[in-house]
């Protein structure tokens, strides 16, 4: 394991309301990091001034959500990383701590915020998780406009497309850039958003943790809400987001159960990624074993977001 958790004193203790953002977990350069850094600061920042305001939770982590979805560094909306058939497939999910109301988008063509679909999902209320073509339907029907893999890949995204293919490769071992965030609002409730474009080279139609209630993104106000990043298949395999909302309602602090996912990752499963979270007295906690995960946090009471890789 090559960190068990980053050391992180966050402002306050306890707060009457924050947020935390992650850009995803694996292994920015040196001379990037600053970059993705800022990155994750305007979103944790977007989002505290929708709390800073009186805003719910749900609110803030949408709108950091689409922030990071905007900038072409994440592999999320604008920057996804490609499938095997050189096409972009997205996964986001977004969900409320007190109705446990979710909604989710998985292998959807290219949309360029998927995060205000699944939000979209989660205020029709019909049903939580939309596929494929049937997502593309409900977005349309929705009022979203569908964008193209042309306007929407990255250089960057291209050229690790490339270098994947020219080597035969198959998806890359995880989903590094992968955005999330969670927060808890000055009326005590907690909310939760994932988005992703997955791996570089899936096979089209894979669908990861992200867009899963409970594996990559969960929220409940009895204890707090997750948002995880790393290789989805081993989150799934342990419901990793809401075991760690179990133990945060258990009394677990989330630092402690932060660093305890991660551990039971890489041991159950062999899994490594992130995860940030939030309790329900606004506490805030991650952990990470890749090398890097950007983040970015603002709790009520500071000036400014704190970010770190
Ligand atoms: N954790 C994101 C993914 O595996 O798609």
């Amino acid at each position: 394991m090559s960190s068990a958790s980053i050391t992180f004193t966050w402002g306050s203790e306890e707060a009457l309301w924050g947020i935390v953002v992650h850009g995803g977990a694996g292994d920015v350069p040196a001379d990037a990091r600053e970059r993705h850094r800022a990155g994750a600061r305007a979103a944790a920042a977007a989002g505290a001034s929708v709390l800073a305001a009186g805003g719910s939770a749900i609110d803030a982590v949408q709108r950091a959500v689409e922030v990071l979805e905007d900038d072409p560094v994440f592999n999320a909306g604008t920057g996804a990383c490609l499938n095997s058939d050189g096409e972009i497939e997205l996964d986001a999910a977004i969900m409320e701590g007190d109705g446990l109301a979710a909604g989710a988008v998985c292998a959807l063509p290219p949309f360029r915020s998927p995060i205000r679909i699944a939000r979209a999902a989660l205020d029709d209320g019909a049903h939580v998780l939309y596929a494929g073509a049937g997502a593309e339907r409900f977005a349309v029907d929705k009022g979203f406009t569908r964008s193209s893999t042309a306007e929407m890949s990255s250089g960057a995204a291209r050229a690790r497309w490339e270098a994947a293919r020219l080597v035969g490769g198959g998806a890359s071992g995880w989903a590094g850039g992968t955005v999330g965030a969670v927060a808890r609002d000055a009326r005590g409730h907690v909310a939760a958003a994932t988005s992703t474009g997955g791996m570089t080279m899936k096979k089209p139609g894979r669908v990861g943790d992200s867009p899963v209630p409970g594996a990559g993104t969960y929220a409940d106000d009895a204890g707090g809400a997750a948002s995880a990043t790393g290789t989805g298949e081993s989150f799934m395999r342990l419901c990793l987001a809401k075991t760690c909302t179990d133990w945060m309602r258990a009394g677990m602090h989330p630092q402690d159960a932060a660093r305890s996912a991660l551990a039971l990752l890489q041991r159950r499963v062999g899994g490594e990624g992130g995860i940030i979270l939030v309790d329900r007295q606004g506490r805030l906690g991650l952990a990470r074993t890749t090398s890097t995960m950007t983040y970015a946090a603002m709790s009520c009471g500071d000036d400014a977001p704190v970010s770190g890789s």
